[in-house]
C-alpha cells in the first residue's frame, strides 16, 4: 500500500515538473517564433545597405555577449589571423598588369592550351561573359565560381606537401605555408565577394558539384607530378589577373555595365579588415588588391614549377618573414620607443 502510494505521488510529481519543463520550452519557444517573426518583418524591409551591416555584424558575433570597451581598446571587429601581404598603393599598378608566361615545353603547351581555350573561353561562352563590357549578373556569378575553385588547388597542394613530410620523415623548407596561404587567401576573396553580392541556388549547386568533381583529380595530378598542377595554376591565375584587369577597366569607363552598377558601392568591412585599407575605401579598390593576389599567385606557381627540386628551400620564404615582421609593427601607435618604452619598463607613465 504504502508502495503504491509513494509511486502514485512520485508519477504526479514528475508529471507536474514535466509540465512545468513544457510550459517553459513553449514560452521560450514562442519568444523565439516572435523575435523569429520580428526578424523576418524587418528583413523584408531593410534596404540593401541595412542587409551588408547586418552581414557584416556576423563577423563580430564573437564580442556579443559583452558591451563594454575591450580593455585593450582593441576594435571589436574581426580580423583574420593568418598574416598576408598588404599591397601599397605603388606595389598596386604593377601588380595589376597582365603578364603572360610563354610556353616552352610540350607539357606546357598543353596545359596553356587547356586553360586559355577550355577552361576560359568555355567558361565565356557558357557563362555568356561579355569580355570588353559584362553585367553585373555575369561578373558576380564568375567571381564567387572562380574564387570557390581557386581555393582548391592551394590547399591540395599544400595537404599533399604536408603529407609527403610526414612520410619522409624530413622538413618541408616553408613551401607549406605558401601553399596554404594561397588557400586562405583566395577563400577570403570568396568570402569578400559573398559579402557583396548573394549566391542563388544554382551558383552553390554549381560550386559544389565542381568542388567534388575537381578535388580528388587534383590531389592525383599532385601526386603524379607536381609540377602540371603548379603550372595550371600559373596559367589560370594568368587568366584571372586578365579578368581583373579587365573588370577594373570597366568599372572605371563611364557608360559600362559595371560602371553603372559597381562605381560607387563602398568596400565591407571584411575587406577593409584584412587588406588594411582606409575608411572611405570603395568597391573598385578591392578588386584591385584582389587583382594584386592573383597577380602574386601566379608568380608564385609559375616559380614552383619551375623548381628543378622539390626539397630545396621555398624562394618565397624571405617575403613571409618580411610580411610577418610588418603584421606586428603595423599598428604604431602601440609601441613606444626610447624613453616612453623605458619609462613603461619601470612601471611609470608618461
Ligand atoms: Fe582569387
Ligand atoms: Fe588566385
Amino acid at each position: 500500500m504504502q508502495k503504491n502510494l509513494r509511486t502514485q505521488i512520485y508519477t504526479l510529481l514528475r508529471r507536474r515538473q514535466c509540465n512545468f519543463i513544457r510550459s517553459k520550452q513553449r514560452r521560450l519557444f514562442s519568444s523565439q517564433c516572435k523575435s523569429e517573426r520580428v526578424c523576418k518583418t524587418e528583413d523584408s524591409e531593410r534596404p540593401e545597405e541595412t542587409r551588408i551591416s547586418q552581414i557584416e555584424s556576423q563577423y563580430t558575433l564573437h564580442f556579443r555577449n559583452s558591451p563594454r570597451k575591450h580593455p585593450l581598446g582593441l576594435r571589436k571587429v574581426w580580423t583574420n589571423p593568418m598574416v598576408h601581404h598588404i599591397w601599397s598603393p605603388e606595389e598596386l599598378d604593377e601588380a595589376c598588369k597582365y603578364i603572360h608566361r610563354k610556353p616552352k615545353s610540350f607539357l606546357d603547351k598543353c596545359i596553356f592550351f587547356a586553360v586559355r581555350n577550355i577552361a576560359y573561353k568555355g567558361f565565356n561562352f557558357f557563362s555568356r561573359y561579355d569580355v570588353k563590357n559584362p553585367t553585373a549578373k555575369s561578373t558576380v556569378w564568375r567571381l564567387i565560381f572562380l574564387e570557390s575553385f581557386a581555393g582548391v588547388p592551394g590547399m591540395v597542394a599544400g595537404c599533399s606537401r604536408h603529407f609527403r613530410s610526414l612520410r619522409k620523415l624530413q622538413r618541408d623548407n616553408g613551401w607549406i605555408h605558401t601553399l596554404l596561404e594561397e588557400a586562405e587567401n583566395e577563400r577570403m576573396h570568396l568570402l569578400v565577394v559573398l559579402q557583396m553580392f548573394n549566391a542563388s541556388l544554382l551558383t552553390r549547386t554549381v560550386v559544389c558539384a565542381t568542388q567534388f568533381a575537381v578535388t580528388m583529380p587534383l590531389f592525383l595530378t599532385y601526386l603524379i607530378n607536381p609540377r602540371i598542377l603548379h603550372r595550371f595554376v600559373g596559367y589560370l591565375e594568368e587568366t584571372a589577373v586578365y579578368t581583373y584587369s579587365q573588370i577594373i577597366d570597366a568599372m572605371e569607363t563611364p557608360g559600362t555595365h559595371l560602371n553603372k552598377e559597381w562605381s560607387d558601392l563602398k568596400a565591407p568591412e571584411i575587406a577593409m579588415s584584412y587588406w588594411h585599407l582606409e575608411k572611405n575605401s570603395k568597391w573598385l579598390d578591392v578588386v584591385k588588391v584582389i587583382c594584386a593576389d592573383e597577380s602574386h599567385h601566379r608568380d608564385v606557381n609559375h616559380t614552383f614549377a619551375n623548381m628543378e627540386d622539390w626539397d630545396t628551400t621555398n624562394p618565397y620564404i624571405d617575403e613571409h618573414i618580411e610580411d610577418c615582421r610588418k603584421a606586428w609593427q603595423r599598428d604604431e601607435d602601440c609601441y613606444e620607443e626610447g624613453d616612453a618604452a623605458k619609462r613603461s619598463m619601470d612601471g611609470k607613465s608618461k
